[in-house]
């Protein structure tokens, strides 16, 4: 207790830059950074994604050069994520030996053997009708779902992939995928689940990125509800059972409070965060209209994400926040 009459002062602290940065509670850091990278089969060159600015579509020539360039600024994981050519009802494509993503983390790791490669897995970029997974009149069938996205998830085991990363929010997978790691002899391969997953309005922007736009209806009966927080405990629950190594919460921003609760439940497992892309292209286009300074935007929200308890956050900023710590 504070024993004198004339009250604490608080501001005290706060005086200079070197006082705060002391006492500073929480840091954004390019370690606890991955960058998302999208390699596309329909292409030669880069391609700007104008509804993100500063991002691309990378062909395979261009992969390389990409982690390269992060690395040299400290960022050294990636999230990838593949444009095929060609779509089927199933998705097949994303199983093949030399499907997009395959055929892009050998090329990275030809070049640049320690660049830490986390493939997100899903059918959504794959499937014909944009849906994360085989359809049985009109809705996900789960069972077919998960036993196909373990065999994806060998495929890109065998290409080189450091981490998996489901994201198709269905149930059981991680499980099926654990279980089809194993017995193929992935045993070290760690499951980064993107357990908690909201049918969000901010993944817009991203749909120009990875090409996986719903031919019909939405996403609503397999990602999460936005009203719902208790059930997001169930379903980090669940991947624990399953055997999910890292957990994570996607959006970030909106959902704090659910970083903050499975933080607190399960202050043991590393968390991570997707700072998706409408968060991104939100911040992007008020800089731009000159509503907010980018910069400062950028980092305090990397630093609510930390601060909610995220140990990593996914983020189209990585190279931003890199740059800018220098
Ligand atoms: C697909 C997937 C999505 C995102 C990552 N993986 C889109 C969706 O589920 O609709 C969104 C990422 C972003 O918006 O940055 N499973």
């Amino acid at each position: 207790m504070h024993a004198s009459t004339t009250p604490l002062r608080l501001s005290r602290l706060r005086r200079n830059e070197t006082i705060r940065k002391l006492i500073s509670e929480t840091q954004v850091s390019k370690e606890r950074l991955i960058a998302p990278l999208f390699v596309s089969e329909k292409i030669t060159e880069k391609k700007a994604i104008s509804s993100m600015p500063g991002q691309f579509q990378l062909s395979l020539n261009d992969v390389a050069g990409f982690v390269d360039e992060h690395r040299q600024h400290g960022i050294h994981s990636f999230m990838l994520f593949g444009i095929p050519a060609e779509k089927d009802p199933r998705g097949d494509v994303a199983l093949r030996e030399d499907g997009i993503v395959q055929k892009a983390i050998r090329k990275i790791k030809e070049h640049q053997p320690d660049a830490y490669l986390i493939a997100d897995l899903c059918f959504c970029e794959y499937t014909s009708h944009g849906h994360c997974g085989i359809l049985h009149q009109q809705e996900i069938d789960h069972i077919q779902t998960a036993h196909q996205l373990a065999i994806q998830a060998q495929s890109l085991a065998e290409a080189g992939a450091d981490c998996i990363a489901p994201s198709g929010m269905i149930d059981g997978m991680i499980a099926a995928i654990r279980e089809g790691l194993d017995t193929s002899g992935h045993h070290q391969l760690p499951i980064l689940s993107y357990s908690v997953k909201y049918a969000s309005s901010f993944y817009g922007p991203f749909r120009e990125a990875a090409e996986g736009a719903p031919g019909f209806g939405d996403r609503r009966s397999y990602q999460m509800d936005p009203a719902n927080g208790n059930e997001a405990l169930r379903e980090a629950m669940l991947d624990l059972e399953e055997g999910a190594d890292m957990l994570m919460v996607k959006p970030a921003m909106n959902y704090l409070d659910v970083i903050y609760r499975i933080k607190q439940q399960y202050p043991d497992v590393p968390l991570g965060a997707y700072q998706v892309s409408g968060e991104y292209s939100m911040i992007k286009a008020a800089a731009k209209a000159g509503l907010i300074d980018e910069q400062q935007a950028m980092i305090e929200s990397l630093l609510a994400i930390h601060r909610a308890g995220a140990d990593f956050i996914i983020s189209y900023f990585a190279l931003d926040l890199a740059k800018y710590l220098g």
